[in-house]
């Protein structure tokens, strides 16, 4: 008995009358006295595989009983149905029960809210929904991989556990294996950290790149992409404590290059999740969002937008738009603004670059007005920010004055300003963040959703 996937029984040619075997979980199931349906998901595709079985199997009563989520193996013969619902059924000559399943399974035939979910979210993979988003998540990730890869970009799998912080920002975890209950203090009441098991302090990594660009000033064209933590207490949909970061990082190259680089790899991207994910994408536009389909054909069809950020604040003052945080040359832009520039000005993604220095971070490379860096953020519609990136200050004493202004301990940076001290060269790269990316890709509006576990503030359930 040949035993066969769901995927290729829908997507290759099988004869009709063909003997085959099939296991999976029931999704559905229900009977009348000579006959019985049960739809069954083998998690090889997203769609079901009809069963009929009838009274002429010994066991059809006990069938019938079998609860959702029971594990079968299905024996019997195919049948085509050319133009009906489904294209073919299997007529069953055995069904096998492999592992039970208790009547109370969380996932009975109904809507179920996503924070509900959530709080299962061991079994949330086995719903459509979930199933297409993690599909297409791991789908993303190896067509970032195949393109960076194919361009020439190599993988460097920076640390997790460092002593930098690469943003400047202070939102970090740290690192201890102290005992809370007896933590070791020097003299002036601070914690000692040189009894601690590094002999320093620690934390999660907020971001790859400062170490990733020591490798682009080898390699010259590298990229990270791994886990980043960020300790910063924000509860909303497109923040998450733990999330992944691709960061691709060229020598030679600037802030163009790099805008270039991002554009060309989103595109990259969107296209293979269309091509690999053709069922997945369709059942999300049907029941998550339905522009979502026009999205991504737009965004790789069409040329992304591109404005200074003064243009930015100029267009959101114009705007007849009653904002909840004003906006002012000089100030941080609001997700409210990003959706409004790429969902109302331009209709589709649009870099912002030349942001003011003093919200972006220090090691963005100053622009000659003094006031500005060459930064450039991606603003997508429906989301907001999906990409950071900048020039680098490849000038050793602007960025030294830089690290001081921002004060930051240049003990902890000596080792990245001799990246610019020993052959330095203008460089770019950029961060996307691969669960806003995954959002943009499914129609999802909560980050908790596009992630296997989430970690937010106050919830690291599992
Ligand atoms: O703008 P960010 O902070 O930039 C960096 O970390 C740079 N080191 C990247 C680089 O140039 N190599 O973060 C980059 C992206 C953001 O645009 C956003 O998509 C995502 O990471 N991001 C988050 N995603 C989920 N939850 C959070 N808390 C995030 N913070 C940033
Ligand atoms: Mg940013």
């Amino acid at each position: 008995m040949e035993k066969v996937l769901a995927k290729d029984l829908f997507t290759k040619e099988f004869k009709d009358g063909e003997e085959i075997t099939i296991e999976g979980w029931i999704r559905t199931i229900r009977g009348s006295k000579k006959i019985g349906f049960i739809e069954v998901n083998d998690g090889s595709f997203l769609k079901n595989v009809q069963v009929v079985f009838s009274n002429d199997l010994e066991d059809f009563d006990e069938i019938k009983k079998f609860p959702i989520s029971t594990t079968i193996e299905v024996t019997g013969e195919l049948a085509l149905t050319p133009g009906a619902q489904q294209p073919f059924e299997i007529h069953a000559t055995a069904v096998k029960e492999l592992g039970t399943s208790d009547s109370d399974y969380p996932l009975q035939k109904k809507a179920h809210t996503y924070e509900y979910l959530r709080t299962i979210a061991h079994l949330r993979p086995r719903t459509n929904t979930f199933y297409s988003i993690f599909k297409v998540r791991s789908l993303a990730s190896f067509a970032i991989h195949e393109y960076l890869q194919h361009n020439g970009f190599s993988y460097i799998q920076t640390p997790i556990i460092t002593s930098s912080d690469a943003e400047g920002a202070g939102e970090m975890f740290q690192v201890t294996t102290l005992d809370m209950n007896n933590v070791p203090k020097t003299d002036d009441g601070k914690v000692d950290y040189n009894e601690d098991f590094f002999k320093k302090e620690t934390n999660l990594t907020v971001s790859g790149q400062l170490e990733v660009e020591a490798f682009a000033l080898a390699l010259r064209n590298v990229y990270t992409f791994g886990p980043t933590f960020r300790a910063e207490n924000s509860h909303t949909g497109r923040h998450a404590s733990e999330f992944w970061m691709i960061e691709p990082e060229m020598a030679f190259a600037d802030m163009q290059d790099e805008i270039n680089v991002s554009e060309e790899l989103l595109k990259y991207v969107v296209q293979y999740v269309f091509d690999h994910a053709k069922e997945e994408i369709q059942f999300l536009n049907d029941n998550i969002d339905e522009h979502l389909i026009e999205r991504l054909s737009n965004t790789v069809s069409e040329d992304f937008a591109q404005i200074t950020y003064t243009k930015a604040i100029e267009l959101l003052e114009e705007a007849d738009v009653d904002f909840e945080v004003p906006v002012k040359w000089g100030l941080d832009l609001e997700s409210e603004h990003e959706r409004y520039l790429s969902e109302k000005v331009f209709g589709k993604p649009v870099f912002l670059t030349d942001y003011p220095k003093d919200f972006k971070a220090f090691y963005m490379r100053a622009n000659d007005d003094g006031k500005t860096v060459a930064a450039a953020d991606l603003l997508v519609p429906e989301i907001g920010e999906l990409i950071g990136g900048s020039q680098r200050e490849e000038r050793l004493d602007v960025l030294e004055e830089k690290i001081k202004e921002f004060g930051l301990n240049s003990d902890e940076y000596k080792w990245y300003l001799e990246l610019r001290k020993y052959g330095g060269t203008v460089h770019s790269g950029f961060g996307i963040g691969f669960e806003r990316l995954v959002m943009y890709l499914t129609g999802m509006k909560n980050i908790r959703d596009v992630i296997a576990y989430p970690r937010t503030p106050g919830n690291a359930e599992f």
